[in-house]
């Protein structure tokens, strides 16, 4: 079985929860302390051993484009000062990853998204990471890591799931099905941001995924879902049912910096670790 060598990262959403701040830069930007979100998803996919990173970027989204690239005039400026060790992490990633691009044109749900993220990935098996759901796990292995661990014994899509307030599941795609060993359940069921009454359970999907290649057709036959957009949850029914789809209760803590208070709880999070 080849290994899971690509990581996509859709990156393309307008982040309208977070206007004033995204108006003129990309979410994925917003910095948790000193880093933008995306690249603390970088780092993930690099800590599970990928380093082909592939990103669908929208207008607007140039700036992602130059932090994952050298620059010379501020490497010059900083060279031989003490603020070169704050560089040192971004260094490495650019030295040790290649970073591959295409724009999504318009915005018509994460399963467009992905789809998009196609002529990037080909025909393998390839991860997702929505950074703006943000996951730490100390040092044990990241959340990408157990996924393709679980991935190496199923060999079908991996998504990965989290108990939620009942409350909440019209923020998440909510997943149900049969428990086939200690926290990996074979997918049965799986909607779109629910209302609580109509959820099939509190299991919610968080944005990493590990996808085997033939979900493209799968969402090239997918009509509009939730919103009118095209989404990834409907896609991932359809392969449940063709074949198998496993949901995986990941360890590790996660934040949704896609809401301020996510976002305010990650800052704290990380500023009392570091
Ligand atoms: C997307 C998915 C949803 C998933 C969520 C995780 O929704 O459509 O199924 O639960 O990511 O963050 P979004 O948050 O982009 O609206």
């Amino acid at each position: 079985m080849k290994k899971i060598k690509k990581c996509l990262f859709p990156a393309a959403g307008y982040g309208t929860r977070f206007l004033p701040a995204t108006k003129a830069i990309p979410k994925e930007m917003l910095p948790v302390l000193t880093k933008p979100l995306l690249q603390y998803g970088v780092e993930e996919a690099m800590s599970a051993g990928i380093s082909t990173m592939a990103i669908v970027t929208g207008r607007g989204k140039r700036a992602i484009e130059d932090h994952f690239d050298r620059s010379y005039e501020l490497e010059n400026q900083i060279n031989g000062t003490p603020k070169e060790s704050l560089m040192s992490g971004i260094r490495d990633i650019i030295k040790r990853c290649t970073f591959s691009y295409t724009r999504q044109h318009e915005m018509k749900g994460l399963g467009h998204a992905i789809l998009t993220g196609e002529t990037l990935i080909g025909d393998e098996a390839f991860g997702v990471i929505l950074a703006d759901d943000l996951c730490d796990n100390n040092k044990e292995d990241s959340v990408l890591t157990q996924m393709i661990q679980v991935y190496e014994k199923y060999k079908c899509s991996i998504i990965a799931v989290q108990e939620i307030d009942i409350n909440d599941t019209n923020k998440y795609g909510v997943i149900a099905g049969k428990i086939e060993e200690t926290d990996i359940i074979r997918v049965e069921d799986m909607v779109e941001k629910p209302e609580p009454k109509d959820a099939p359970s509190n299991l919610a999907i968080i944005g990493r995924y590990i996808l085997t290649p033939d979900i493209f057709d799968i969402i090239r036959k997918t009509q509009a879902g939730k919103g009118g957009e095209i989404q990834i949850t409907d896609a991932l029914l359809t392969q449940a049912k063709q074949g198998r789809v496993i949901a995986y209760k990941f360890n590790g803590k996660r934040f949704d910096c896609g809401s301020v208070d996510g976002f305010v709880q990650a800052t704290n999070y990380f500023y009392k670790k570091n």
